[in-house]
């Protein structure tokens, strides 16, 4: 079974947000705070400059119908109509010949003006959500730096769990070695966590 007939309902509204494409027009927005060292630290990308910008801004805005493993789905998150930041589902990996995509990562970058307030835990909830009554996802997984102990606790608030810390298997970009942190999500839990269970 293939994923190409399945296109996500588009925008999703939230309480205080809409989740949308990402639109070449939303470059402004997005290389102000991805420009930031420190919203940048933990990424796998350094401070972004014009060019870098330009090429994460290629891969968000075709970031519309995931198919297949390493495709990703990419959504603007705006919060009384400002792009307040952004989120990725990216399709890991598919078990069986033919096979959708059973296991998809989650990554969120947003706007420190804009944090502590829950909006990033708000838009990461509605992404768990579309992704699970999207996709026959079995499992949606995060992968962080140790250190990034806001996202760490992003992760927990959505109910995640911490499932393990690797050591050391992951090049920071000043030639020292970092740990992983690997949160998950079952289908299973996801059902019992939204009918109260
Ligand atoms: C990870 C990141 C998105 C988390 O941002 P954040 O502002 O901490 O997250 P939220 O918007 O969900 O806000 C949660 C905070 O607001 C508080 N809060 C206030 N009102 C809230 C509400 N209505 N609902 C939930 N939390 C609320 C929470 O207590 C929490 O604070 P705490 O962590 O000090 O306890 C942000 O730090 C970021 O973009 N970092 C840079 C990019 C990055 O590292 N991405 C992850 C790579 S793995």
């Amino acid at each position: 079974m293939g994923l190409d007939r399945i296109t996500p309902a588009l925008p999703v509204r939230t309480e205080r947000l809409v989740l949308r494409t990402v639109a070449p027009s939303d470059s402004a927005a997005i290389g102000a705070y991805c420009a930031d060292p420190e919203v940048t630290r933990y990424l796998p990308f350094p401070a972004l400059d014009e060019a870098g910008l330009a090429q994460r801004m290629e891969r968000l805005v075709a970031g519309t119908a995931p198919v297949q493993v390493g495709d990703v789905l990419a959504l603007a998150v705006e919060h009384e109509g400002v792009l307040v930041g952004d989120l990725m589902l990216r399709f890991e990996a598919a078990h069986g010949e033919g096979a959708p995509p059973s296991i998809a990562e989650l990554g969120w970058v947003f706007a420190p003006s804009y944090g502590g307030r829950g909006l990033a835990t708000e838009a990461a909830r509605a992404l768990v959500d579309l992704a699970f009554t999207t996709y026959p996802l079995h499992r949606l997984m995060a992968r962080l730096d140790p250190r990034n102990t806001a996202s760490a606790r992003l992760c927990e608030r959505l109910g995640m769990t911490h499932e393990a810390h690797t050591r050391e298997d992951y090049p920071d970009r000043d030639g020292s070695w970092s740990d992983t942190s690997v949160y998950g999500l079952l289908r299973r839990e996801w059902e019992a966590a939204r009918s109260g269970g």
